[in-house]
């Protein structure tokens, strides 16, 4: 079954959600809670060790069922089962959209063209599994015999952003393998990590699911040549390991069979780090870890695909941004996780989230006359409030934010948990109730100060508040419960491409630039310059002389 071509104002749920935000817009949070004991219990889900409270968020028990409405109308649950299912939803590439099947059950059945994938994704796991442990206890060696100490993965976007990502925020979990990312074409980026490594003792591992990415390509290639200056030719095939669906380039690069990991055409990049993609994961934090991070994203796949929309988490966030994004007109939203483990979280999220649903042409080909892909940003807390919060709190934006904490801390630093903690909790609660002029001016007046000067300071010092957040408190930061999460947020993004009515799966997008910059780099390498617009022929003539 195709997924449905609904354009969602066309609904009877928007245009009763239209109506309904007149009548609610300007009700502030603040109001609502002391309305209603029940408020904060009413709007929490409480789901294996996750609590997410999105009672601070503008809407009532009616915005709710409206949203729930819009969901039902524009066909989620059936889109949600050929998403599952591996129908080919991705349309405009003629692909399944399976990363859901990298984490499935061993005993679970998901077919592509007839073909059971997940007994051919166990294999792969096997191989990954093997390949990690005879890395890490040292079986597996280098040309001269030593031990792996450094694994760099070479690889940009969806190669790139999962496993950084995922290592990072496991770096409590990590082994004695140093991790290293070359992502960028700027050779500055790949300089600086060779710098750092021994060839005798590192092991490359150049992931790419075409193979042919400009950036990937040419870091690999520079690595190789840097490699050979030590190694031989004989020695790539100890040294280097590779991740595709292009098996053929792979060989062309010299890397041995056995090290080489397939992945397959229905994971979409931004969606791979369960995959092979996921190798240096492995590698870093071991494959029981790696398993594990799979398996709390499994439970994630369960949940939004058995559990009614009403308690279903992802469900439930995507229709709040579907809110404030096409009602409120909000156009960005924060992600500020309360650990630093999680600081690459929010620049992983943007590749998922606006290299998704950053589409406007609709699911029949018409420009969408509706805001579609939020752009998202963020940073952990508390820098973050050292940075730009003050915008949030009292700029001229409304911008939802997600607040993502954990119960324990890793080291077990009460002292220091306690006061993140504080904070986490102290935020949401200011941005919800704000501060009005009474209480400004009764704090002022404990002040010593003139009547003039509290008249004067007094309106820079009120917080409007009425700002939305939701709070995402899980137990501890381990691989399972990131797996939920990660896998939580892959949810969100679906239910909103589906509700947004566009292909969240594609991404023609960055297709111009990288055809651009082929011609400009003709441009720059030979003696003539082609046909351009007079600032792009000015720039190029500037960086030539
Ligand atoms: O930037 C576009 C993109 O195709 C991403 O979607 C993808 O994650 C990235 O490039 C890398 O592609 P590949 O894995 O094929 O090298």
């Amino acid at each position: 079954m195709a997924l449905p071509k609904t354009n969602p104002t066309t609904t009877k749920a928007w245009k009763k959600l239209t109506d309904h935000f007149e009548k609610i817009k300007t009700e502030h949070l603040r109001e609502m809670f002391a309305a209603d004991e029940a408020r904060g219990k009413k709007f929490t889900l409480l789901w294996n060790d996750f609590l997410v409270d999105y009672s601070k968020n503008r809407i009532t028990e009616e915005t709710l069922q409206l949203l729930l409405e819009l969901a039902d109308e524009v066909g989620l649950k059936d889109a949600i089962t050929s998403y599952f299912e591996g129908e080919l939803i991705n349309q405009t590439e003629g692909r399944a959209v399976l990363h859901t099947a990298l984490r499935a059950k061993k005993q679970d059945k998901i077919y592509v063209d007839g073909k059971n994938i997940v007994a051919e994704v166990y294999e792969v796991k096997e191989k990954i599994k093997a390949f990690s442990n005879s890395v890490i206890s040292g079986d597996k060696r280098g040309y001269t015999n030593k031990a792996f100490t450094d694994i760099v993965n070479i690889g940009i976007g969806g190669s790139d952003l999962g496993p950084v990502m995922i290592t990072e925020s496991l770096k409590f979990y990590k082994n004695h393998l140093k991790t290293h990312f070359v992502s960028n074409i700027d050779g500055d980026h790949v300089h600086e990590i060779l710098k750092e490594l021994d060839p005798e003792t590192t092991l490359f591992v150049v992931v790419s699911k075409t193979f042919t990415t400009q950036e990937t390509l040419s870091n690999a290639l520079t690595i190789k040549k840097w490699f050979l200056n030590h190694g031989s030719e004989k020695d790539i095939a100890t040294h280097f390991a590779a991740v595709s669906t292009n098996t053929q380039k792979i060989k062309e690069f010299g890397i041995a069979d056995d090290n080489v990991f397939p992945m397959w055409d229905w994971v979409g990049g931004r969606f791979s780090l369960w995959s092979a993609v996921g190798l240096s994961i492995s590698l870093s934090v071991g494959f029981k870890n790696f398993d594990s991070l799979l398996s709390g994203a499994n439970e994630m796949d369960s949940h939004f695909k058995e559990t009614p929309f009403s308690e279903n988490i992802p469900v439930i966030l995507a229709l709040l941004s579907v809110w404030y994004n096409n009602f409120f007109n909000a156009e960005t939203e924060a992600i500020i996780p309360y650990t630093q483990y999680l600081n690459r979280f929010s620049a992983y999220l943007q590749q998922g989230i606006m290299e998704s649903n950053g589409k406007s042409m609709d699911r029949v080909g018409n420009r969408t006359n509706y805001e579609t892909g939020t752009i998202i940003w963020g940073e952990p807390g508390t820098n973050s409030q050292h940075a730009f919060f003050q915008l949030i709190h009292q700029g001229t934006k409304l911008i939802p934010t997600d607040f993502i904490g954990f119960k324990e801390s890793l080291h077990g630093e009460v002292d220091h948990h306690n006061k993140l903690m504080a904070n986490f909790f102290a935020q949401t609660e200011a941005l919800m109730n704000g501060k009005r002029a009474a209480e400004v001016k009764s704090e002022l007046e404990a002040q010593d100060i003139s009547q003039e000067e509290l008249q004067r300071l007094l309106p820079f010092k009120i917080f409007e508040g009425n700002k939305p957040t939701n709070t995402i408190l899980i137990q501890k930061l381990d691989p399972k419960s990131l797996g939920s999460l990660v896998a939580l947020y892959e949810h969100k993004i679906f239910v909103q491409g589906i509700i947004w009515n566009i292909f969240s799966y594609d991404q023609w997008g960055v297709e111009l630039g990288k055809q651009l910059a082929k011609n400009i780099l003709h441009d720059i390498e030979s003696s003539e310059i082609g046909k351009h617009d007079s600032s792009t022929l000015s720039l190029l003539h500037f960086f030539k002389k």
